[in-house]
């Protein structure tokens, strides 16, 4: 089997790992890490199989002789399961964000290259049949030049864990996300940011729940982002809810329908006369029975998860960068930096870019990211 996987932390975002592994016929999961051993073991044998369990990674990485990590730790963990696997030898595909901290990415991205292994980030919400439809769209001319994108996400926040406590966690869990989506729609890199954060009253979180930001692309077009993990009721869904604005159209898109768009009619005398347009989105894909113990349930569609995993393992066999490979994604998480300074900061804040070696290094092949 050439790929020998270890799954190191096993918390929700675990199950969307592991099941859509379990699909991939040259991937064995030859271990699981948790530090919660009781918990991991409840895991392993609610799937009915025989994963090895480990609680600390480099008794696993000894033992258990990975070649790929899948990282599902909690964020501010990223870096340190990253350097420990790389420095074995061991390829990693890692849950967003990257990491938590903009040096910790730079000397990462470095260990990389100089370890010669890959380290690729799963920015799930880019392989949505939205996102391709509407940047299909895009690169078709319908909309003219998309000047202006904006993103809201509105929907009660956590009151317990890691995202619960730590500073800037609505940027760094959710406006990561939107970064990623919004380069993914434009093909454009981000260059600067400004941010304000702040904890609404009656918030439930120790850090700041609430932001606005504007992120400016090297296209010369923005995003501007809008969030709040204190606010119940009419939710915007998980994926943000949308609108493109461009010189020949707009599109709206509530990030799970069909995108909609109005763009100008054909010859109209009036730049304000517009067609309405709703894009085709594939059916959803029929998966056959799960091959895990009852009472599991099955989490293989949804989030894209699926998607983002066949893409990398794609990459992985054919011995090229993924779409999201670290090089590519740096921009996404350094905009995600730069948003967290300017909110400290209540500045305009440029946001970094590679050292030029490691920027020409890196190829995606393909805007958003294909499973071939
Ligand atoms: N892409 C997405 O849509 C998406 C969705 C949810 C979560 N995530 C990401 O996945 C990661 C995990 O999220 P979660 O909600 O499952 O977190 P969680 O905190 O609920 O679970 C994390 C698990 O890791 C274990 N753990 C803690 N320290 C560890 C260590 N040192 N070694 C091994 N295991 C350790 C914990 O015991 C727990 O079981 C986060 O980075 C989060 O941002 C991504």
């Amino acid at each position: 089997v050439p790929f020998r996987v270890l799954q190191v932390g096993l918390g929700p975002a675990s199950h969307r790992w592991l099941q859509n592994a379990n699909d991939h016929d040259d991937v064995q999961i030859v271990g699981v890490v948790d530090v919660n051993g009781s918990h991991a073991r409840e895991v392993v044998q609610a799937y009915g199989f025989d994963w090895p369990i480990f609680t600390r990674l480099e008794d696993a990485l000894e033992q258990a002789e990975p070649t790929l990590i899948f990282d599902t730790a909690p964020s501010d963990l990223h870096a340190e399961v990253t350097r420990t696997a790389l420095g074995a030898g061991c390829d990693v595909f890692g849950e967003k964000p990257m990491v938590t901290d903009e040096d910790d990415a730079l000397t990462i991205i470095d260990l990389a290259e100089r370890t010669g292994r890959t380290f690729s980030v799963m920015q799930n919400r880019r392989h949505h049949p939205g996102v391709h439809a509407l940047r299909a769209a895009v690169d078709a001319g319908r909309l003219g030049d998309v000047g202006m994108l904006a993103a809201d996400y509105f929907r009660p926040g956590p009151d317990t864990g890691f995202r619960a406590e730590l500073p800037h966690q609505l940027i760094l869990d959710m406006g990561v996300h939107a970064f990623d989506t919004a380069r993914a729609l434009v093909g454009a890199d981000p260059v600067r940011v400004s941010s304000v954060e702040f904890n609404p009253p009656g918030s439930w979180t120790r850090g700041d729940a609430a932001l606005s930001c504007l992120v400016e692309f090297d296209s010369g077009a923005a995003l501007s982002y809008r969030g709040s993990w204190a606010s119940v009721g009419c939710m915007t869904t998980d994926q943000q809810s949308w609108r493109l604005a461009g010189t020949h159209g707009s599109a709206l898109w509530d990030g799970e329908a069909a995108p909609q768009l109005e763009t100008i009619r054909p010859n109209a005398a009036s730049r304000y006369e517009c067609d309405g347009d709703v894009l085709h989105l594939p059916a959803a894909e029929q998966l056959p029975p799960p091959t895990w113990g009852p009472g599991i349930p099955d989490l293989r569609l949804g989030t894209h998860h699926r998607e983002g995993l066949a893409e990398m393992l794609a990459a992985l066999r054919a011995g090229r960068p993924s779409a999201t490979d670290c090089r590519a994604n740096f921009p996404t998480v350094a905009a995600v930096f730069a948003a967290m300074r300017s909110a400290r900061s209540r500045q305009f804040v440029d946001v970094a870019r590679l050292p030029a070696a490691a920027a020409a290094t890196t190829a995606t092949t393909t805007p958003i990211g294909s499973n071939s």
